[in-house]
């Protein structure tokens, strides 16, 4: 008799994601504690059991707001752990939305706010379960004004700086991550207390580039998942964003978060700059 396999949490999201139409922006989304979310893969439930939620001491914590290199950092940690293990390791992934940073190390990605708003735009326009934009430039009025899944870029950096003191708290971004592989791949590795030989670094990178994540996609991440890995370059916000708006999140940077510790990690000179 045939068994039936139980599904993971993962391979229900794939599903969700990829069983949905996309319908109208009151169907797809709702409200919590005034950020939008998803509908299809996110509940209110979900939301009020988290406010219990414990995590174990074998957990790794990896936060991020959309589009910073989540699946990377994912990927990272999967094959980090597979090399020391040195064999296949299957981990556990739920997404959840986390509250305060607890006991364990948490592992926080960012990535300048240009890049991040392209990619969000790009990824709101493949995905089904998200609704979606005429243009560009709505997308852009909300997502500056915070009025997107997952609430506003600026607040969440914000509140993670608050805890960028926190020994157990380790922030990277994605373009040193783009830059200097090796040296963030260490930091992170160490951070976790799973050091990594160099030999195991060369692995861990040839196995979790774009090129090869890409490839993979669709084993990983089913039939839209060339979305999840669409150019990862730093600076593709310069084909798209007119003067005015890149004008419009300078201003912003500079009200939320110049001179904070997040703020200056991101490097915004150098990555935001036309
Ligand atoms: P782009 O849309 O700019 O290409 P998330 O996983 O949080 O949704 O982030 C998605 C972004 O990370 C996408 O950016 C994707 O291409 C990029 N990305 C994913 N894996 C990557 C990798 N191995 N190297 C570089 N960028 C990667």
């Amino acid at each position: 008799m045939a068994q039936s396999k139980q599904k993971t949490d993962r391979e229900m999201l794939l599903d969700a994601l990829q069983s949905t139409k996309k319908t109208s922006a009151e169907d797809l989304l709702f409200n919590y504690k005034g950020i939008l979310y998803p509908s299809t893969i996110c509940s209110k439930e979900m939301f009020g059991a988290l406010e219990t939620f414990e995590a174990r001491d074998d957990d790794l914590l990896i936060v991020t707001y959309p589009k910073c290199g989540t699946n990377w950092a994912v990927q990272i940690l999967h094959e980090v752990v597979s090399v020391i293990k040195n064999q296949e390791v299957v981990l556990d992934q739920p997404m959840i939305e986390f509250g305060n940073p607890q006991t364990i190390e948490i592992l926080m990605i960012i990535r300048n706010p240009k890049d991040t708003a392209i990619s969000f735009f790009n990824f709101y326009k493949s995905m089904p379960v998200l609704p979606t934009y005429e243009s560009w430039n709505l997308f852009f009025k909300d997502f500056i004004h915070g009025n997107v899944c997952f609430g506003s870029y600026f607040d969440y950096i914000v509140e993670w700086n608050k805890h960028v003191d926190d020994k157990k708290v380790m922030a990277v971004t994605f373009e040193d991550m783009k830059i200097d592989f090796p040296t963030q791949l260490k930091k992170i590795s160490e951070f976790f207390e799973l050091p990594l030989t160099e030999e195991q670094i060369c692995t861990v990178q040839s196995r979790t580039s774009f090129k090869s994540m890409k490839e993979k996609s669709e084993d990983t991440h089913g039939k839209l998942g060339d979305a999840f890995f669409r150019k990862g370059q730093i600076g593709d916000w310069k084909n798209l964003f007119t003067e005015e708006q890149s004008k419009e999140v300078d201003t912003k940077f500079q009200q939320y978060l110049a001179g904070t510790k997040l703020g200056e990690l991101l490097n915004y000179a150098k990555y935001c700059k036309m």
